[in-house]
């Protein structure tokens, strides 16, 4: 299983970086505080598909997600569209700053892959 390691401390507070895993880009944000309030005050019981922000990451300050749309595939473009996350250009798909489908045709939320962090939180390991 292919693993890939990202140095968390070369990422400023406020940045996305995108990775490749298995072919697949993966974006990886430092939100700020703004960022996780909103995340976390969003009423996500309403959304399309309804996940908290909670269940979607390990550490507030870091979203980890695949960046493919869930429409038919895209890449999304980071610090984007109505709700200050993703926006797909392909078909007008606007994602929030916690990678949840808000508007637009795409069906699901960004996914979330299996990651983790190394010892002292130094790391990310995708
Ligand atoms: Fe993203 Fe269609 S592939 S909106």
């Amino acid at each position: 299983l292919a693993k890939v390691e990202v140095e968390l401390a070369s990422i400023p507070e406020g940045k996305n970086v995108i990775i490749k895993w298995r072919g697949k880009p993966v974006f990886i944000r430092h939100r700020t505080q703004d960022e996780i309030s909103e995340a976390k005050s969003t009423d996500w019981k309403g959304l399309r598909d309804p996940e908290s922000d909670e269940s979607r990451t390990k550490k507030p300050e870091w979203l980890v997600m695949l960046g493919v749309c869930t429409h038919l595939g895209c890449v999304p473009i980071g610090e984007a569209g109505d709700y200050g996350g993703w926006f797909c250009p392909c078909h007008g798909s606007h994602y929030d700053i916690s990678g949840r489908i808000r508007k637009g045709p795409a069906p699901l939320n960004l996914e979330v892959p299996q990651y983790d962090f190394t010892e002292g939180d130094s790391k990310l390991i995708v």
